[in-house]
């Protein structure tokens, strides 16, 4: 084979190999490194449209929320240790704004939708607050959903098809009246810093 047909050969191969790579695997998920650094520093625009099933079967979509200002909060019920603190510092925060909590809707938009139906996450969400709305829907709503906020989730390693963790990332987003961005609380944030955040844009008339 002389030289030119080798290059040759290997560029027909290349071309032909590239687009059958493609078609076999998705466009590979962002890490979770890659997307803190998008919030971190504004890279990209958060949040946008959804349309989920809420914790009582009803069909929302994010235009059913306008009017309040939004936390929204990606995890799922089977997570044991950042998901449970953080919506435990939502509710209280709420509380703690007393009357001008009412502003504010939280959100619990689950990345385990196989497993957080709406029933489960009825059980779930009113241990937070009374006005928690837990939303859950297919693999392709959660995804999109959750992109639309560059939010990272990952089914962990290990475990069974039941009996399995999922990583995730854990930020809470404050969402203003219209829809658009205003802000996020990195995971731990007290309910005393969530209510102080929220106070001066609870207070624009
Ligand atoms: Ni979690």
């Amino acid at each position: 084979m002389s030289a030119q047909t080798l290059a040759l050969a290997l560029l027909v191969a290349l071309v032909l190999a590239v687009p059958a790579a493609w078609a076999h695997d998705p466009p590979r998920q962002r890490s979770a490194a890659q997307l803190m650094d998008v919030l971190m520093w504004n890279r990209e625009p958060i949040g946008g449209p959804f349309a989920l099933v809420d914790h009582q079967g009803r069909r929302r979509t994010d235009a059913d929320y306008r009017g309040k200002l939004l936390l929204v909060y990606f995890g799922f019920t089977g997570c044991v240790d950042v998901c449970p603190t953080d919506l435990l510092h939502i509710g209280q925060a709420l509380d703690k704004l007393g009357e001008a909590g009412k502003g504010v809707q939280p959100l619990f938009i689950t990345v385990d939708p196989a497993r957080d139906t709406p029933r489960r996450l009825a059980a779930y969400v009113p241990s937070f607050h009374p006005t928690l709305v837990g939303l859950s829907g297919s693999a392709g709503a959660v995804r999109r959903a959750a992109d639309h906020y560059r939010v990272y989730f990952r089914k962990s390693p290990g475990g069974s098809a039941t009996d399995y963790d999922v990583d995730h990332s854990a930020y809470v987003y404050l969402m203003d009246r219209d829809g658009s961005y205003l802000d996020f609380f990195p995971p731990g944030t007290s309910a005393d810093r969530m209510a102080e955040v929220l106070r001066p844009f609870l207070a624009r008339p």
